[in-house]
């Protein structure tokens, strides 16, 4: 039989540290991830090398404070270059603004910042509760939907092409390709994918280049640095990057929270009674069911929490588990919509936070607010199985919900 051969722990390593815990592809973590990322903290040390499977051989935390002082730390730590989108060797691009150290990384920033502003995303309000409403004309008098594919994907999806300045009627199209690579594809279908998404999106830069307009691919394509236009390459990366991290991140953090509504009816009451929260209450359901992870690798050797990190080192900041730590949240398996504000780490920290952070907030808080006036009382439908496969994205396949 077969046997797959033990990872080699670096000498630098305590023993005491050394934990073996199947991660994002383990079968206990599918079963249930955030009962299984919310119970970490109980048998887990804060800092740990993991010898499981994916995020793979190398430190681990599921500390706030940790993560927070190794995302805020440049110096030490970086993005190492994104294994699941495969890139041609001869012809690279650089996934942009995350795989960009400081300082050239704020100069692209700048560009979109000003639409990605908590100010800019507001000039989105009313066409994303339009369009919410929209959504829920289509199957709130049928006492059923399917909340994955036809409230939590368009909404966020349709409202990031149009940011973008794409075409909203190739949504299955990007969403699919997006989901296929996100979900550890192999190797050669991801390959292929990186392919169909690179040629697609040339077409686009070339179209945009010719008739530009005021949304992010034609402000990234012409945009000019000390009079110099950016490379093809950079034009590229940039927009290649966006597309991935706008499609499917929201999506997966309303399946999640939906889910959890629907199997506590009594939770949606306080919810429906209390219109004028919804800010803390987005705040708190994005707490308990932050959807990614934040990989960097040393680039120099460090002391932390009385560690030796060692250049080279990969090291994880598990950001669903950091958001349960009982070290910061009082009670933190509780979802409380009373809380105190305290720094999440969904959205993560440092100079790679993320940039769609105050859109995807606006995107959540304005879906709840039409959801819950419309749909006041829902449950999952009777027999529903509720799966989730291997993602670099946590949330459910599909939601299916009735009223
Ligand atoms: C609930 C929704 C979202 C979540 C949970 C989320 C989460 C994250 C996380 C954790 C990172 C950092 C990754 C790392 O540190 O390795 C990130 C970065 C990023 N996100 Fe998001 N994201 C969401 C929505 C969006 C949207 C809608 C957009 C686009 C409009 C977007 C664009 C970006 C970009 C461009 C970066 C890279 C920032 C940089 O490197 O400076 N995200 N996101």
């Amino acid at each position: 039989m077969a046997t797959t051969a033990e990872p080699e722990v670096p000498d630098h390593v305590p023993p005491e540290l050394v934990r073996k815990v199947d991660l994002v592809l383990g079968e206990d973590f599918l079963k249930d991830p955030y009962a299984f990322l919310s119970s970490m903290h109980d048998d887990l040390p804060r800092l740990f090398w993991n010898t499981g499977s994916v995020p793979g051989n190398g430190w681990v935390t599921i500390s706030q404070p940790l993560a927070f002082k190794a995302l805020r730390d440049p110096d030490h730590f970086d993005v190492p270059p994104l294994f699941i989108f495969p890139r041609d060797e001869d012809n690279w691009f650089r996934m942009i603004p995350l795989e960009i150290t400081a300082p050239d990384h704020r100069k692209f920033r700048n560009i979109l910042d000003p639409m990605l502003s908590p100010r800019g995303v507001l000039a989105l309000e009313n066409d994303i509760r339009a369009l919410a409403n929209q959504l829920i004309d289509q199957f709130v008098d049928k006492g059923e939907c399917e909340f994955t594919t036809q409230f939590a994907r368009p909404l966020p999806v349709m409202v990031f092409l149009n940011f973008m300045g794409l075409p909203v009627e190739k949504l299955d199209q990007f969403v699919e390709w997006v989901v296929s690579l996100i979900q550890f594809a192999d190797f050669g279908r991801a390959k292929e994918i990186m392919g169909e998404i690179e040629a697609y999106l040339t077409s686009v830069i070339e179209e945009k280049r010719a008739n530009p307009d005021d949304k992010a691919i034609s402000r990234i394509v012409h945009t000019t640095f000390d009079g110099e236009p950016m490379t093809e390459r950079d034009v590229m990366g940039f927009t290649f990057f966006l597309f991935i991290a706008g499609i499917d991140t929201v999506y997966a953090a309303l399946n999640n929270s939906w889910l959890w509504m629907a199997r506590h009816p009594e939770r949606v009451k306080e919810l429906v009674a209390d219109p004028d929260n919804r800010d803390l209450q987005t705040e708190e359901l994005l707490r308990a069911f932050a959807p990614t992870f934040s990989g960097r690798y040393l680039t120099q050797d460090l002391e932390l929490d009385g560690v030796t990190l060692k250049k080279g080192d990969s090291f994880t900041s598990f950001l669903p588990a950091c958001n349960y730590d009982p070290e910061i949240w009082d009670n933190p398996k509780e979802i409380d919509f009373t809380r105190v504000k305290k720094p999440i780490l969904t959205f993560t920290g440092g100079i790679h936070s993320c940039m769609g952070g105050h859109l995807a907030r606006l995107e959540f808080r304005i879906g709840l607010n039409e959801w819950l006036k419309r749909i006041p009382e829902f449950s999952l439908r009777p027999g529903a199985e509720i799966r989730y496969v291997p993602s670099g994205v946590v949330g459910p396949e599909s939601v299916p919900l009735v009223w």
